[in-house]
């Protein structure tokens, strides 16, 4: 649904836009320093991103990126956060944000940790591609180390 929504949002600048399928098979994302908590006011969290490059079709860029992100009104739940891109010659956009719901586990807060790039085709003009991945990850502030883990980007589409 919301590919469709996208693809017609660029549609309507670009006459010839046509969707193209993408695979995501072995490609993975790397979070590191992840670290999340809550006080009254709403909860905030940051971590570092790293994804490699790879040649297969679609060919993606490395990137790495720190990303926060924060709550409001005593909500888990976030919107979409620009995160920082490190590298300068990454033309790309990722953003991330925390889904509901919330569970409780024990002591511990369970969040679905949502994260989403974006990135112009490397040989073809006009061509992008979205990936977009979901973790399950625990706000661990005060209790335990910031945590590694990966995301798999599961859901991916291209716009030409
Ligand atoms: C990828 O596409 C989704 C769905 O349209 C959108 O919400 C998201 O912001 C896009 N990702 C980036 C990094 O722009
Ligand atoms: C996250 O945990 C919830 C609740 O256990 C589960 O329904 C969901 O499938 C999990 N999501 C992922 C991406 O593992």
């Amino acid at each position: 649904m919301r590919a469709s929504t996208f693809f017609a949002t660029l549609a309507a600048t670009a006459a010839t836009a046509s969707p193209l399928a993408a695979r995501a098979a072995d490609y993975q994302w790397d979070v590191t320093q992840w670290d999340a908590g809550c006080n009254n006011d709403g909860c905030t969290y940051q971590f570092k991103i790293a994804g490699a490059a790879t040649s297969d079709y679609p060919a993606r860029p490395a990137f790495s990126a720190s990303c926060t992100g924060q709550s409001t009104d005593g909500q888990v739940y976030t919107q979409y956060a620009n995160c920082k891109l490190d590298s300068k010659d990454t033309k790309g956009t990722l953003v991330s944000r925390i889904n509901k719901p919330a569970e409780l586990l024990g002591s511990r807060t369970v969040v679905p940790l949502q994260v989403s790039f974006q990135f112009a085709d490397l040989n073809q003009d006009n061509t992008y591609w979205n990936y977009t991945g979901v973790q399950n990850t625990t706000f661990n502030r005060g209790g335990t180390p910031p945590q590694s883990f990966a995301i798999i980007p599961k859901e991916s589409f291209g716009i030409a």
